[in-house]
């Protein structure tokens, strides 16, 4: 949550820290500021909202200067005004920095500072730390000739103190080209240009500006300035890194022909699928290869438990991980909110592996519960999107979903991916155990068609839109579907609600009748996920259940179901595949209704209500 940027070098600041806000808005958008060093002083500038209204407060003449440090805001510590907006000034403004993150113990340094005589002016967190640097900076000697030691000295004294997580970018007034990042929790990254050097939350603000780019690890601080940039360990002095190609292209991050990102992800998704697959499929030996696993082959086929963890969609991609893998390689499976595993404290036997599932990388309580679990001697793996995210680097190995960025705040191709990875996973852990090698191959076949199969799926676009017109003003939803399914109407809900702030339940189709049933009536839609396979005709009874009771059915059926129009008010038609790779077709047009619905409801689709993409907070 919460997105920085910031620029030294000797192009003008202000256009590299506005669009770098703008992709990074996803992060939060509850206010957003900029702040620019003149020469003399900094021109700091906020408003509360989106971007687009710190550009119209900044007006048609951006404050020039080729220094500066901006930040979208999430809000956690005080309500979306303007004096909670960052930057925020330390001391007298000798100080000003951009936070992402939480400092815990705020209240305690806050208390210590106001003693000394610090004036705060917003009920945020972040503002403590730019007073405490300033207070480190009074008490440090400057050193002849190593003007900036003294700056760095102050931020690692102040660093030290600080509990909870953060990624700062920090300037300071009586150094113009002189800029510190420091990262702990929180993901921040160094753009290597020539002559010039950026900062930002993530990569996307330098595709167009550098192909160099540098992730900080925990504990690591850079230190910026035109001429070039070091890092250091907090405590350990100067360390090597590596500087990476930026994987991240501008086309990647723009909107192209489409009116919203949710939209282009949505398009997106077979050709996201395709690259989850690509090199992972071996026909000769009919599995799949993951070499990020790093587990050697007596590793994995001592496997004897897995647990899949995560938050939101990602939880949803667990469940249908849980019922791939058991089904497939017959070895047990839980599935456990990352936010309950961290602190339930279960007993995990050897033999364990922990995946945790993530788009972003950065989901605090993912990150937590991985931590939780290796730090107990148990082998931690990621299933996550975002390369060299905090849980990548956190986890024992892993794989990438390459599914490119997501920007769309609700998630859509990187849940298909995810699903994608998970059967793929299935297969491979399968193969090891009792899977026939005819069955690996069936089940290889499979998976090469499911882009095609996908495409398909989107075709349905144009029944969506008469379904969204139809129950745009519903106020409560039901979602039912079983096995593979039920993920998918637990998705389908969880998509409408973000979005469209609709009500909406994702229940086991026959669980129904055990509570939920008593919404059904004339205004409650339920919508039916009933494509051909082994619970069709069960799930086609709870449809009459529905029915009978006078609640419209909306049906996500195969093609070729002859009997499904007879029950279902609508019905929108998917392609029909193996129910094991249903919920990644299935789910597409739930995207979908959920996309239309929202935007029949005039809500910002990309950028719904009180959320934000990666939740860096518990
Ligand atoms: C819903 C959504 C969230 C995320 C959840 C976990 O559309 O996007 O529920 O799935 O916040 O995020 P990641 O996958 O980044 O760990």
């Amino acid at each position: 949550m919460c997105g920085i940027v910031g620029y030294v070098g000797s192009d003008e600041a202000c256009p590299f820290l506005i669009d770098g806000l703008r992709r990074l808005e996803y992060r939060g958008y509850d206010s957003s500021g900029v702040a620019i060093h003149g020469g003399e002083s900094f021109v700091i500038t906020r408003s509360v909202g989106r971007i687009d209204s710190l550009v119209d407060r900044i007006g048609s003449v951006s404050p020039v200067g080729t220094m500066g440090i901006g930040h979208t805001r999430w809000a956690t510590h005080g309500p979306a005004t303007e004096p909670n907006a960052h930057p925020h000034l330390g001391g007298d403004g000798e100080v000003v920095l951009v936070h992402n993150g939480v400092i815990e113990n705020f209240q305690i340094l806050k208390d210590e500072l106001i003693k000394k005589g610090y004036v705060f002016h917003s009920d945020t967190d972040s503002e403590v730390a730019a007073h405490l640097i300033a207070e480190n900076l009074k008490n440090t000697a400057e050193i002849a000739d190593q003007p900036n030691v003294r700056y760095l000295t102050a931020v690692q004294a102040s660093i030290a103190r600080l509990r909870g997580t953060y990624g700062l970018a920090i300037a300071f007034r009586d150094r113009p080209n002189f800029m510190i990042a420091a990262r702990f929790g929180s993901p921040l990254v160094i753009g290597v240009g020539k002559g010039e050097y950026f900062v930002s939350s993530d990569a996307s603000p330098l595709a167009g500006r550098t192909d160099r780019i540098v992730y900080l690890a925990d504990h690591q601080i850079a230190v910026l300035t035109p001429e070039g940039f070091s890092v250091l360990h907090r405590d350990s002095g100067k360390v090597r890194v590596d500087i990476r190609p930026l994987e991240v292209d501008t086309g990647d991050v723009s909107l192209g022909e489409y009116e919203h990102y949710m939209l282009k992800e949505i398009y997106e998704q077979p050709e996201s699928i395709r690259n989850a697959m690509r090199g992972r499929l071996d026909d000769q030996d009919a599995t799949a290869v993951f070499g990020g696993l790093n587990l050697t082959p007596q590793q994995l086929r001592s496997v004897e438990r897995i647990i899949l963890t995560g938050c939101g969609t990602s939880w949803h991609s667990a469940l249908v991980g849980e019922y791939l893998i058991e089904e497939l390689a017959r070895i047990p499976v839980s599935v456990e909110y990352a936010s309950e595993l961290r602190y339930r404290n279960p007993p995990i036997e050897n033999n364990t592996l922990v995946f945790g599932i993530t788009q972003s990388g950065e989901t605090a309580d993912t990150l937590a519960a991985l931590r939780e679990t290796k730090r107990k001697g148990h082998r931690t793996l990621a299933i996550c999107n975002v390369v060299a995210s905090s849980i990548a680097q956190a986890a024992d190995g892993g794989v990438y979903l390459h599914a490119g960025p997501e920007i769309g705040v609700a998630s859509t191709k990187a849940y298909t991916s995810q699903c994608c990875v998970l059967a793929m996973l299935a297969l491979y852990f399968g193969r090891t155990r009792h899977m026939s090698y005819e069955a690996g191959q069936g089940f290889i076949e499979e998976l090469r068609r499911l882009p095609a199969a996908v495409q398909q799926a989107l075709t349905c676009d144009q029944q969506v839109r008469d379904v969204a017109k139809k129950y745009c003003d519903a106020t409560t939803v039901l979602y039912l579907g079983r096995q593979y399914n039920f993920p998918t109407a637990l998705e389908g809900a969880l998509k409408l609600k973000e979005i469209s702030y609709i009500h909406a339940e994702g229940y086991p189709a026959a669980e129904m009748k055990h509570g939920p049933i008593a919404l059904v009536d004339k205004q409650t839609p339920s919508v039916f996920i009933v494509p051909r396979g082994t619970t069709h005709d069960k799930v086609m009874a709870n449809m009459e259940e529905v029915k009978a009771r006078g609640g419209p059915i909306i049906a996500v059926a195969s093609h070729d179901d002859p009997h499904i129009d007879a029950i279902a008010d609508d019905v929108i038609r998917v392609p029909q595949v193996p129910g094991f790779l249903q919920p990644i077709v299935t789910v597409v047009p739930l995207q979908l209704l959920s996309y239309h619905i929202a935007l029949l409801r005039g809500c910002d689709v990309d950028k719904p209500r009180n959320l934000a993409k990666s939740v860096t907070v518990e």
